[in-house]
């Protein structure tokens, strides 16, 4: 945890924002798998994290604003409970850690939001993302199910978004601890990444390294031959020479701060001529892009950066054709990049995106665009320092897709199609890492994790 100033800090900054009324904090409860004592690992919420930062079940919150009070709802366990779990300091004890010096049984957090509710005192709720806790304020606010996203607090919702966006030097610290963890994870599936080995050798390796650490994963791991397949959760494939490995994976601090970093990896150790000219190009996009980061410069325009550098790349290697920036500007690169360039990072993954992405990543000045690809793009706004953005371009070949678009006739003067034909076994490359906005410019985050082709290649040895 943090010191208790820093959650108190974060608090008093949410009340002057907000100005009037009460503010709930819901914590997250224990998810059963398959009976109710058997659970999946207990995860936060991590605006409850951000600030109250207690990590654990069964607790709830209010930020009084008109009373200038912050209140702390949990019960102490009782002897049942210290018996199959342990001890757990008094509520009391655990509130004061954060700065919070009123606590009340969980029980009267219903009745606290009742009152202020009967006073006509604006109530303020964050979209519920769980059913568990989509159920508890629809009862408590007699909202229909339907209805409590929409209804949730706009205020509320961009005044965390604000304050959560801009990353502290605790929270980098926290950031850069789980990246050293994911160098390591890195470094050891190079080595495995050889032919006769399961993609699952893999991945259980790195969660096993991460987990020994006092870590676990940020997100379901990818670790695929078939990267063409951007989200493939599937580590059941051989590995064979010839084959691209992607590996998209990120430790978890014990904070529950994440990272996110993705390495293309040679089955074998040796990149073919082929791969290294789709993985050549897509390094030069990654770096142009970080290159290009700087505060004042919208995170859209570093996307078309990324995306433009790869469109000539492609040109030359004769899989595009025609003028590549008229090209990007039509879309045509998205048959071989169909996603956004990054996304925010932080307590989450894709932060705050149970906010609502377009909250974090838009605003009045930026529009999401609907052209493919680029409407995909999950942060599009202006960089601030002490913002923390994933850059993860790729090149992937996605037989569905180009056949698709070659029947559709789809951009036929900027696609080489008979060329993109051949590369329809390729799979895909992905490279990621995780910057930080600065006052003059960026900083790449974390350990170098090898990413020349020729550092790959000795790591994979
Ligand atoms: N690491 C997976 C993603 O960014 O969506
Ligand atoms: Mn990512």
């Amino acid at each position: 945890m943090f010191k208790s100033e820093i959650y108190a800090r974060r608090r008093k900054l949410l009340k002057k924002r907000i100005g009037r009324g009460i503010l709930l904090f819901m914590g997250n409860e224990e998810c059963p798998m398959n009976y109710p004592a058997n659970t999946y690992p207990f995860r936060q919420d991590s605006s409850f994290l951000y600030y109250f930062g207690l990590n654990s079940p069964g607790l709830a919150a209010v930020v009084d604003i008109d009373e200038n009070k912050d209140i702390l709802f949990g019960d102490d366990i009782g002897i049942e409970d210290i018996i199959w779990m342990g001890h757990l300091p008094k509520m009391k004890d655990r509130a004061r850690e954060v700065g919070v010096g009123r606590t009340a049984p969980r029980k009267a957090f219903e009745e606290y939001v009742t009152k202020a509710l009967s006073a006509g005192r604006p109530v303020h709720y964050l979209p519920p993302y769980r059913a568990q806790t989509a159920r508890v304020l629809g009862e408590l606010l007699k909202i229909p199910h339907k209805d409590l996203k929409a209804k949730a607090s706009g205020a509320f919702i961009k005044a965390v978004v604000d304050q959560r966006l801009v990353k502290s030097k605790e929270e980098i610290k926290e950031i850069e601890g789980a990246l050293e963890v994911t160098r390591d994870m890195y470094l050891a599936a190079m080595k495995l990444a050889k032919p006769g080995r399961y993609e699952r050798e893999v991945s259980g390796a790195m969660e096993g390294i991460a987990l020994s650490r006092g870590y676990r994963l940020a997100f379901p791991p990818i670790v695929t031959v078939n990267g063409q397949t951007l989200h493939n959760h599937y580590h059941g494939n051989l590995l064979t020479k010839g084959r691209l490995l992607v590996v998209d994976v990120g430790a978890e601090s014990e904070m529950s701060y994440a990272c996110d970093i993705t390495r293309t990896v040679p089955v074998g150790g040796k990149f073919n001529r082929r791969q290294k000219d789709v993985y050549d190009i897509v390094l030069s996009g990654q770096e142009a892009a970080i290159r290009a980061m700087k505060p004042g410069v919208m995170f859209k325009d570093i996307h078309l950066k990324a995306a433009g550098t790869m469109a000539r790349g492609l040109k030359d290697l004769g899989l595009m054709k025609g003028d590549a920036a008229e090209a990007v500007a039509k879309g045509a690169h998205a048959l071989f990049f169909p996603h956004g360039l990054g996304h925010n990072m932080g307590l989450d993954v894709h932060d705050m995106e149970d906010l609502g992405e377009n909250h974090v990543g838009y605003n009045d000045s930026v529009k999401r665009s609907d052209q493919f690809g680029l409407a995909y793009l999950r942060m599009a706004r202006e960089l601030r320092p002490g913002y923390v953005m994933t850059v993860e371009p790729g090149i992937y070949f996605i037989p569905a897709l180009v056949e698709k678009w070659r029947k559709e006739k789809k951009h036929l003067e900027f696609i080489a199609y008979d060329k993109v034909e051949k590369f329809l076994d390729f799979g895909g490359v992905r490279l990621e890492d995780d910057v930080l906005v600065t006052e003059k410019g960026r900083r790449v985050l974390g350990p170098p994790i090898p990413k020349t082709p020729a550092d790959v290649e000795k790591a994979c040895r």
